[in-house]
């Protein structure tokens, strides 16, 4: 564990950025729990490095495509500096065989609106990740699919707990379960998935992230097409929204995968589920996501909302998501405050996240209630808070 950092300035955010920064041209998440490139990490990072004006940011948003397979799939765990140790847990070098959150279209846009346009070639890298999404992962209801809970980047989410044993054991059955979940991936032959034996999710907020870089996408190229595809993926998304519970919900159709899983947990109240809100275009839902967030016996609490609803059985502040706090969630959700027009609410939402990033001395997640660090340190995401103007 290395010092933590707990001042937040663009001082602060450049050295935790350049102790995590590799020779191989990405950000780590951190050096020590997580060496290797992760997928919508990087994205987050080369968003940072637009905000603090350094060229890093396009060599990290075209690096998160160095394993990108002919057929547009993009992987989410990058092992370059190391290549055979990918093999122990996914069978081939170099990468995984999943895939997370395409957060590099709206990295693209963030990159462009500061004045780094992305080359075309990055352009066509960019699309072809989304065309692989939509062409490989669409379920009967007009969602797309997760193949694995590392897809959602929220691995531990009690979204899943129909796939483990009660009560949840983090580091006994389900660490067991989820190395079992890779192998029951269904590959083609680039090695990437088309299906998987035993967990096909729509999940709330994968989709809502999926939604929300179709339309990302569409704003930056002026694609009419891409417009489209948001739109109905939010359409999709909408129909899932459930009235008593203010959240959307996960939906589990798995075709011809037939996994054998009831998927009973696809309703708790968890941040994540609430990214909808980056999309829709129901203002009442919007609102009512705003009011809890801020409400202390909803979300709400002093360094940011809780990962889960406080009501939850499975809440406890902190767990690994099951509970603390995320900065990049809360960046994402200042997003969507600033885009529909609630200027305080995003403020309160970026004071949020820098105090719970000095409070923690930016670590990976941290207590909503006391901004006291969980998980690595210091976690490069946590830097967000530059790019929260
Ligand atoms: C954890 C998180 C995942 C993230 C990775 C690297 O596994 O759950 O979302 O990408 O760490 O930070």
């Amino acid at each position: 564990m290395t010092d933590p950092v707990d001042s937040v300035d663009s001082a602060a955010a450049l050295r935790v950025l350049e102790r995590n920064w590799r020779s191989d041209g990405y950000t780590s998440p951190n050096l020590e729990t997580y060496p290797w490139q992760w997928l919508w990490d990087s994205c987050f990072h080369a968003i940072i490095w637009a905000a603090l004006g350094d060229g890093r940011a396009t060599v990290e948003l075209e690096r998160a495509f160095v394993h990108q397979r002919p057929n547009g799939f993009v992987p989410h765990v990058g092992y370059q500096h190391d290549p055979p140790a990918a093999l122990a847990l996914w069978g081939i070098e170099g990468a995984s065989t999943l895939t997370q959150p395409p957060m590099y279209a709206h990295a693209a846009r963030r990159l462009a609106n500061a004045g780094r346009p992305p080359s075309p070639v990055l352009l066509a890298r960019i699309e072809a990740g989304l065309e692989h999404l939509w062409r490989v992962r669409p379920a009967g209801n007009g969602l797309l699919s997760c193949f694995h809970p590392w897809e959602g980047g929220t691995d531990d989410s009690p979204r899943w707990d129909a796939w483990t044993l009660t009560p949840f054991d983090r580091f006994g059955h389900w660490k067991r379960r989820k190395r079992e979940l890779v192998d029951a991936l269904v590959l083609d032959e680039h090695a990437s998935p088309t299906g998987s034996r035993a967990f096909v999710v729509q999940s709330a907020a994968f989709n809502a992230l999926c939604a929300f870089n179709a339309l990302e996408f569409a704003d930056l190229t002026g694609s009419s097409e891409w417009r489209r595809r948001g739109e109905d993926l939010t359409a999709a998304l909408d129909a899932r929204w459930d009235e008593a519970l203010g959240t959307w919900t996960d939906a589990a159709d798995d075709g011809p995968c037939d996994t054998g899983v009831d998927h009973d947990s696809g309703a708790v109240r968890t941040l994540e589920a609430l990214l909808g809100v980056l999309v829709t275009p129901d203002e009442r839902r919007a609102d009512r996501v705003f009011t809890d967030l801020f409400d202390p016996t909803a979300y709400g609490a002093r360094f940011g909302p809780c990962g889960l609803h406080r009501d939850e059985p499975a809440f406890d502040p902190d767990a690994y998501w099951r509970g603390a706090n995320w900065p990049q969630l809360v960046y994402l959700l200042w997003v969507a405050a600033t885009r529909r027009g609630h200027p305080q609410l995003a403020e309160r939402l970026a004071c949020a996240l820098r105090e719970g990033a000095a409070a923690s001395g930016h670590a990976e997640y941290w207590n909503p209630d006391t901004g006291e660090g969980r998980g690595a340190a210091p976690q490069s995401w946590t830097c967000l808070y530059v790019a929260t103007v």
